[in-house]
């Protein structure tokens, strides 16, 4: 199933976002932590080689943490800072805070050796659609936040959000770009949420899905649906069981695999089966594909 997905309005959203860098001394990247190498843009290396960078890995809560802290190692080894979040819940948000001190610090640096003083360290935060970046932002900022709204110079629509007296953060909105090299990273993208669904073959994905949770994450689906889904080794009759267990038939009997894929999407990206990460870091990377 070969996904690609990138509307007109990310075109658009991608020029300002360029045009917009030139104004900030940091990005803040953040990935979703059940597939960082898929949801992460391309592009971006060359868009910010010049800038102090963070990479977030969100949604850690759902992502198998083995994989998370890996990843977050190989980022930390190419001097990029990493580190899991969970955007809803503040717990992360101290240790944020010094890991923005630490990568503004060569920045700062930089300055001071021109003679210019840096008061406010402004910081872009970019990431695909649904990864997190409204609830990050909501809960970073907490109540009381100054949206700053637009300033000359930012594009219009783009927000700087005054975290303390020495952190702003520009917000940007989703995007994904324009081609997915590889057929994997539209598959992942599908499974986290992050393209339409209403252009997705839900029924494909979901038994794309099956072939990689029995592969790598074989215990899932019988602490999940029971065990009767003990020993299958084909994603097919897995799924057909499924079907039948949660009642998705038709009239006269048949599975009905639109519903069934639902349910199966709809527990996987809740969490319901458990924390899963869909790719591996590079050094052992593979896929059911
Ligand atoms: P976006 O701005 O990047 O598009 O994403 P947004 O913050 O709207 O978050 C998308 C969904 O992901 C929301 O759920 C949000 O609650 C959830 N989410 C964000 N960060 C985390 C995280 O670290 N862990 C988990 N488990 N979920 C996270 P939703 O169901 O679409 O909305 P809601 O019902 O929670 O409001």
């Amino acid at each position: 199933m070969n996904i690609q997905w990138y509307p007109g309005h990310m075109a658009k959203a991608k020029r300002n976002i360029r045009n917009d860098l030139k104004l900030v001394d940091m990005v803040i990247e953040l990935l979703d932590a059940r597939c960082p190498d898929s949801s992460r843009n391309p592009d971006i290396d060359s868009f910010a080689k010049d800038k102090a960078r963070i990479v977030l890995l969100n949604k850690a809560d759902l992502a198998d943490s083995r994989s998370s802290r890996a990843f977050s190692e190989e980022f930390r080894s190419k001097g990029i800072y990493s580190m899991e979040m969970d955007a809803r819940s503040k717990a992360s948000f101290k240790k944020l805070d010094s890991l923005i001190s630490l990568a503004a610090r060569p920045v700062v640096e930089r300055n001071a050796a021109k003679g210019i003083r840096t008061p406010v360290i402004r910081a872009m935060v970019l990431g695909i659609p649904n990864v997190g970046k409204s609830t990050f932002i909501n809960s970073f900022i907490g109540k009381g936040a100054a949206r700053t709204g637009n300033k000359p110079g930012v594009t219009r629509g783009n927000q700087w959000i005054s975290l303390n007296d020495k952190v702003q953060l520009l917000d940007t909105p989703g995007i994904t770009w324009p081609k997915f090299e590889r057929e994997i990273v539209g598959m992942n993208l599908a499974l986290i949420g992050s393209i339409n669904d209403d252009i997705l073959n839900t029924e494909e994905l979901v038994f794309y899905l099956l072939k990689y949770l029995m592969r790598y994450y074989p215990e899932t689906l019988e602490k999940r649906y029971g065990q009767s889904m003990q020993g299958f080794e084909e994603a097919l009759p897995a799924f057909d069981e499924i079907a039948r267990l949660r009642a998705c038939l038709k009239k006269g009997g048949e599975i009905d695999y639109v519903r069934a894929a639902r349910l199966i999407l709809d527990d996987f990206r809740s969490g319901r089966l458990g924390r899963i990460t869909l790719e591996h870091p590079r050094n052992e990377k593979e896929s059911a594909g």
